[in-house]
């Protein structure tokens, strides 16, 4: 019996302080209307110094399994796609994992920049195909205001914080995620990076003192690999979907910059309006810009059941992808469940397993 990936269950959380180009233009040299006139950023969201990546994808998954009716303990593998990632290790989904109690299931990051939801969700939907899993929940989130150097007004502005999570469960109906790409290109590694904080240049008062640990971006370079790439992944998902791009209702691209986006629209000779576009309000949150995009059009209306829909990303590395997906939404079930609930017990749980590890340490002989 051939099983197929459906999307199931949406969810999004993003910081309340709102960070607006008029204030960003109080500490470094540019204005709203550069801003706007070449990104469409209005504004973005900011973590709060107790806000971390791996609170804000707890909050967006525990809302996706809400929208799925799905209990943690129900959740066979979790991946978070993240360009900033609590630590270089434990992986922030080890993290999430504790958090929401989801106690049966296998969690790792994937690294893949901005494109990285794209690659999860194709390596997600290839788990559920094959029968090896059911269910996934699948995070994209970010504080990348953690790692933007707030004096460098050719990045500080396009990026903000924010996370976006999917459940995705197998099925035998047909439909969810259609076909998948996935590429990258490593000779461009050095156009977008973050050079120093890793095992090639670990930190040092010189690497901290010279910034590398900020993001660092050929702006320009950048801006002509998104454009070459993103109408021609879009129509590489489409045709191996067996559709043609009329056939589309909405195509959720990263949100990187507006006129990326237009550019991207040009290429395919589709109107704008067949993009669902929000970067005007949360700037580029790389991982987390596309399923927070797609949270906000079904909250719109403007993705329903059957839908056919693209998501189509490019970032760092570089790298790019893109899914064609026929909508699905909740699949029925009769008796609701309450995935928040979960969150106390986890933590109880969790304390306990500390406190276990150090009594058997203890007994042990090791303290
Ligand atoms: N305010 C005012 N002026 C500015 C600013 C600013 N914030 N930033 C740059 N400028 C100036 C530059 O110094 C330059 O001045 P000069 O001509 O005197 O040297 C001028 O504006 C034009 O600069 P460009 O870099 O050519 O501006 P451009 O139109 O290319 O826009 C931008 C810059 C917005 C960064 C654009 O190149 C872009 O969006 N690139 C793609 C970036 C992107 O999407 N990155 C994320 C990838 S996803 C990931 O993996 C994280």
């Amino acid at each position: 019996m051939t099983r197929y990936a459906h999307i199931t269950g949406w969810g999004m959380a993003v910081p309340e302080r709102v960070l607006t180009n008029q204030e960003i233009a109080q500490f470094v040299d540019t204005n709203d209307s550069w801003i706007q006139e070449r990104t469409g950023i209005r504004e973005r969201r900011i973590a709060s110094p107790e806000e971390t990546t791996g609170m804000l994808a707890t909050q967006a998954a525990i809302r996706a399994m809400e929208v799925a009716n799905v209990r943690p303990p129900d959740v066979d593998l979790i991946i978070v796609a993240t360009s900033s990632p609590e630590h270089l290790f434990p992986a922030t989904a080890c993290l999430v994992q504790d958090r929401i109690g989801a106690t049966n299931c296998g969690a790792f990051d994937i690294l893949a920049a901005c494109s990285g939801f794209i690659y999860a969700i194709d390596l997600a939907s290839q788990a559920i195909r094959t029968g090896s899993i059911n269910t996934a929940l699948i995070i994209g989130a970010e504080t990348l205001s953690r790692l933007v150097n707030w004096r460098d007004r050719t990045t500080c502005i396009l990026f903000g914080d924010g996370a976006g999570a999917f459940i995705m469960q197998g099925s035998d109906e047909s439909g969810g995620v259609l076909s998948s790409l996935l590429r990258a290109d490593g000779s461009g590694g050095d156009l977008l990076s973050i050079p120093a904080g890793g095992s090639h240049i670990p930190a040092s008062p010189h690497s901290v003192g010279n910034g590398l640990h900020f993001i660092q971006m050929n702006g320009r370079e950048v801006f002509r690999f998104a454009t070459r790439v993103m109408a021609k992944a879009t129509e590489q998902v489409v045709e191996a979907a067996g559709l043609t791009v009329e056939d589309i209702n909405l195509i959720v691209p990263h949100q990187a910059n507006y006129r990326i986006i237009e550019s991207a629209a040009r290429g395919l000779k589709l109107p704008l309006d067949r993009f669902f576009i929000n970067v005007e309000r949360y700037g580029n949150t790389s991982t987390a810009s596309i399923p927070i995009a797609i949270c906000e059009a079904v909250e719109a209306g403007r993705i329903k059941r059957d839908d056919n829909i693209v998501v189509v990303a490019f970032g760092a590395g570089l790298t790019w992808g893109a899914a064609a997906v026929r909508w699905t939404g909740p699949f029925p079930s009769e008796k609701k469940v309450y995935p928040e609930r979960y969150q106390t017990l986890a933590r109880a749980r969790s304390i306990y397993r500390r406190l276990l590890r150090r009594v058997e340490g203890w007994f042990y002989g090791r303290r």
